[in-house]
């Protein structure tokens, strides 16, 4: 076995969008390429198919949705790669900004007609944090689309990075007739007009073959993608992988999910563009991935999975070395030697024990209960604590208490571990102890998931009441004690459960002015764990 060979080829990447851009999509056009599945259509066609995929929780069968991340892994062209996809809709969760920590690139789907979206936004914050490399994929060309121009002015003037167009659409809707390759100086004339079932054929010609192009497209698509084509090489970025690498410059490229129309050529150049398991940090030192030495940390918690055996799966991202079951590793917050147990991978559409694993793949493991979300497990040679994952910000809120107040002791129990776990956010209003417990979560399902499960595991209603804050910031640094903070009326001081102050704000105008009126205060809309 070569490890490191192993290594080399793995791409671990996210796939970000906002509903409805194409994600699913397009997920499914890659697996078909990589011969994962022989018909596309058949990964999640939202309800139905998606229980195949996770049927964990029962809220999820009875919604029809699913709550969760997952990861696929499969084969193309000698790569291993690792799909891990961020859940839209309702499920946007925590656990959609934490798959993110998971992954060394992005790439982020955009509805033509659309341009940027609200969650596209959200997600696209997390990934510049980090600075992973950021690839667009402009989707549902097919339809009637908004200028290429002006996506690309859109996306550098919002997110403040560069644009490289790898390649250029000819045409959209009924017009849309393929893409010009800029590196290949080509142009992809494609040929089937259907659902896309299959791996698609284009014919390729060059830009000065007039003739050819003339009768592929005609004449005046012809000379509108030449006009185009000058009017970007001379305006736009010069390709820079080292930017791209860096997160600074994202490569563009035009398509349809739908129709096949531009998806693997996408591939194939994300592929070669982004970069292999990227290093890791921890306090001390970066981890190397391909270092002999196992590690890997927790990134998403999925509990109750059994509710026989309240059992719970921990998902890991291997950061080195390789992961051997029945090997016994090392827990750091624990302080313990464990065995991974039931180590499982998501091959495709199937979940699948597994024997070994590389550094860039993501497993999921049983968890007896031991785990937190950002824990470090390693090789007891080489011990390493990887940084936490941060706390990001929620954007809903509830009052809950218990219907039954005899109750109390269980209600605190199950609100306690199930924050804990990182399904939601606890908070409460400083000097008035547990009275009054605040709930946050990032996606407001979030909350039916801890009415059902103080139910089902804890045997408690609660009764919840929505508050009406939209924003919450962690107060980094303060010249005054937070009750003595100049603020909006409306604005409320909280602390979480491990003591941090926070402020509660319906509007954006209240943040301003708490900073505008306040010199030296620092607020930050996630909280670094470590
Ligand atoms: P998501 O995961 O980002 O939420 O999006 P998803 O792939 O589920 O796509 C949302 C809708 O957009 C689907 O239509 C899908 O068929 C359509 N779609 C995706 N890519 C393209 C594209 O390139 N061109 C066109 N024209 N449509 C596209 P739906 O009607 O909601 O579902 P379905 O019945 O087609 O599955």
């Amino acid at each position: 076995m070569d490890t490191k060979w192993e290594i080399q080829r793995r791409r671990t990447f996210a796939i970000i969008s906002h509903p409805d851009a194409g994600k699913t999509t397009l997920t499914e056009k890659f697996l078909l390429y990589g011969g994962a599945i022989q018909l596309a259509g058949s990964v999640k066609g939202k309800a139905t198919a998606r229980h195949a995929v996770s049927d964990w929780m029962e809220l999820e069968k009875q919604r029809g949705i699913s709550i969760t991340s997952s990861v696929m892994q499969f084969e193309y062209d000698g790569y291993c790669i690792n799909i891990l996809d961020t859940p839209g809709h309702q499920d946007f969760s925590e656990d959609t900004y934490r798959t993110l920590m998971a992954a060394d690139s992005a790439v982020m789907v955009i509805d033509a007609a659309k341009g940027i979206e609200p969650q596209t936004r959200k997600l696209f914050k997390v990934c510049a944090m980090r600075h992973i490399p950021i690839f667009t994929f402009i989707n549902k060309l097919d339809r009637e689309a908004r200028d290429p121009f002006e996506l690309m002015e859109e996306l550098e003037k919002e997110f403040g990075i560069g644009t490289y167009p790898v390649n250029w659409p000819i045409g959209c809707g009924h017009d849309f007739k393929g893409v010009f390759d800029r590196d290949e100086r080509e142009v992809l004339v494609f040929q089937e007009h259907h659902r896309g079932q299959d791996k698609i054929r284009a014919v390729e010609c060059e830009l000065t073959d007039t003739e050819v192009l003339d009768g592929l497209i005609g004449e005046r698509m012809r000379e509108k993608l030449v006009e185009d084509i000058e009017l970007l090489d001379g305006a736009s970025y010069e390709f820079d992988l080292d930017a791209v690498q860096a997160g600074e410059l994202s490569p563009v490229f035009f398509g349809s999910a739908l129709t096949n129309f531009g998806v693997e050529r996408f591939l194939q150049n994300f592929l070669k563009m982004t970069t292999p398991p990227l290093p890791r940090e921890t306090a001390e030192e970066t981890v190397d991935p391909f270092s002999e030495e196992f590690s890997a940390f927790v990134f998403k918690i999925q509990a109750n999975m059994n509710k026989a055996h309240r059992d719970r799966i921990a998902f890991m991202r291997i950061c080195s070395g390789v992961f051997q079951r029945d090997k016994e590793y090392f827990h750091m917050q624990g302080g313990k030697a464990i065995k991974l147990a039931q180590p499982q991978q998501m091959m495709a559409q199937e979940r699948a024990i597994i024997n070994e694993a590389f550094a860039g793949d993501i497993i999921g493991v049983f968890d007896p209960g031991i785990f937190s979300i950002g824990d470090t497990v390693c090789s007891a040679k080489k011990k390493v604590r990887f940084e936490g994952i941060p706390t990001f910000a929620p954007e809903h809120f509830s009052v809950i208490s218990q219907v039954d107040t005899m109750k109390r002791k269980q209600f605190s129990k199950g609100v306690t571990q199930i924050a804990q776990e990182g399904a939601i956010q606890m908070f409460h209003s400083p000097n008035s102890g547990m009275e009054e417990v605040i709930v946050g979560a990032v996606g407001v399902l979030q909350f039916e998931v801890l009415e059902y499960r103080l139910r089902n595991e804890y045997n408690v209603d609660i009764r919840r009441r929505d508050l009406s804050y939209s924003y919450i910031r962690w107060i980094d640094e303060t010249p005054k004690k937070p009750d003595e903070l100049n603020l909006a009326s409306d604005t409320r001081w909280v602390q979480d459960f491990q003591g941090r102050d926070l402020l509660l704000f319906n509007n954006e105008w209240s943040i301003r002015w708490a900073e505008q009126k306040n010199e030296g205060l620092k607020l930050s809309e996630f909280s670094r764990n470590w």
